[in-house]
């Protein structure tokens, strides 16, 4: 098992670069399954998810090329076989995307049902309903589901939830369908409005997406495009609270601002001083922050991946924190381990009560998952001595050289 291991550091200082968002360009991947021809997808980071989406791409018959720093090359056969075997979705649940675009193009879709993971349990009853409003049905057998559709067609879908893989997978299934397709209470997160981009340089019809209710018009054919994915805001966020845990000031390039509104007002809040600059934004710690309550929900609120974040910032500010979790049942298991290290935290149902402390003490813990494990590196920074993070493969699915990026701005922390 991988090993980061990180030491209290003095305030940081420097700029970090912010790459290409990993939630956008994971379902960018998965709709180039619409068209075939030759895609190029700039800004893509060198992460584990990205190389796990290629190999499910490959896997169906496409050829998935890195080139240049940040580029991808996707080639996209006419013929490709409609199915997401269980050993990559098994590793990653986001390849479930596939599932729409699979069935607006080919009528046809099988896709290894997805468990739940240490978040809780991760249903996709709001994917399949959405995609049977479109007239798609569907049969599960041997642990996959197996859909079928002759031509979509288009159809007013009220989501229950602003789902964002729900929506997602209705809006790659509606571009093709025959007529006009509403989709309403839909998830409203920057990388919603990134796919849409995308799929209306292919030649789609979408109108709305990034608000609450988007319109699509369904077209007979998309054709194969080049794009830059937009700056992942969770990276951003995660060396946001990297310089509020060990105090200093950070720009962060490329990072956008306007996707990160209620953050920055909850850091500021705490006593940060964040604001935008020509290409991305500054960030300037004081010693210790105040500790102030926060709950997670869709966006434009405080995202639940920024949340075992909160947890960090919150375990070294000065007061008592409240963080509340509406998105996920689970995603707590990292909170043991921050107790190992020292911090005063306690949960109930889906509140974390957070007393801080002046500093944490280093101790050797588990990353249960991406951002989880990114917050227990970040907690490192203000433990006194040691903190060995095992588990850093978790951290690669979604960061690419987060240790290199850490170290560049002052952090002592170091991986083997
Ligand atoms: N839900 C259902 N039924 C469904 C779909 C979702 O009950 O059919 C529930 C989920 O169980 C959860 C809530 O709705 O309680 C929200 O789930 P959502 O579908 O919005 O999340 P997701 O699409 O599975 C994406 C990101 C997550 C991020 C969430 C919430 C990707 C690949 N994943 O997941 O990011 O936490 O949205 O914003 O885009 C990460 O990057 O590490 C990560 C986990």
């Amino acid at each position: 098992m991988s090993r980061i291991v990180v030491r209290r550091s003095a305030p940081l200082a420097g700029t970090v670069p912010i790459g290409g968002a990993k939630n956008s360009v994971l379902k960018l991947m998965a709709a180039t399954a619409l068209a075939e021809g030759r895609y190029v997808i700039h800004n893509v980071p060198n992460i584990l998810d990205v190389d796990c989406m290629s190999e499910l791409l490959c896997s169906m018959g496409m050829t998935v090329e890195r080139t240049g720093d940040h580029d991808l090359t996707i080639d996209r056969p006419a013929d490709i076989t409609p199915e997401a075997p269980y050993e990559i979705v098994e590793r990653m649940r986001a390849s479930i995307v596939v599932l729409g675009p699979l069935l607006a193009r080919f009528g046809r879709a099988r896709v290894a049902l997805p468990g739940g993971d240490d978040f809780g349990p991760r249903p996709i009853d709001m994917h399949l309903k959405g995609l049977e409003q479109l007239g798609a049905t569907f049969s599960f057998a041997h642990g996959y589901i197996e859909g079928q559709a002759d031509r979509l067609t288009g159809a007013n879908i009220l989501l229950e939830y602003p789902s964002v893989g729900a929506t997602e997978n209705a809006l790659m299934a509606s571009v093709l369908a025959k007529g006009v397709t509403v989709i309403d209470n839909a998830a409203r997160e920057p990388e919603i409005a990134d796919l849409a981009s995308f799929l209306n340089r292919m030649g789609a019809q979408v109108l709305g997406a990034g608000s609450s209710t988007i319109r699509v018009e369904g077209v007979d054919d998309l054709t194969a495009v080049e794009h830059t994915v937009i700056p992942d805001r969770i990276e951003a966020a995660t060396f946001l609270a990297a310089v509020g845990v060990a105090g200093g000031e950070l720009t962060l390039q490329g990072a956008r601002s306007d996707h990160m509104d209620m953050l920055i007002e909850k850091l500021a809040e705490m006593g940060m001083r964040v604001s935008p600059t020509a290409d991305g934004l500054w960030a300037m710690a004081p010693e210790r922050l105040r500790a102030v309550d926060v709950a997670t929900l869709p966006y434009p609120g405080i995202a639940t991946d920024y949340k075992p974040l909160f947890v960090a910032l919150l375990a070294v500010a000065d007061g008592v924190g409240i963080v509340t979790e509406n998105i996920f049942s689970g995603r707590f298991r990292y909170v043991d381990e921050l107790v190992r290290m020292g911090a005063d935290v306690r949960t109930d149902a889906h509140h974390v009560v957070v007393r801080g402390r002046a500093q944490l003490s280093g101790a050797p813990v588990r990353a249960p998952d991406i951002r989880a494990g990114a917050a227990l590196v970040v907690a490192g920074l203000r433990a006194e001595g040691e903190t060995e993070v095992f588990g850093a493969e978790h951290i690669d699915r979604g960061y690419e050289g987060f240790v290199a990026k850490l170290a560049a701005v002052g952090a002592d922390v170091t991986r083997d």
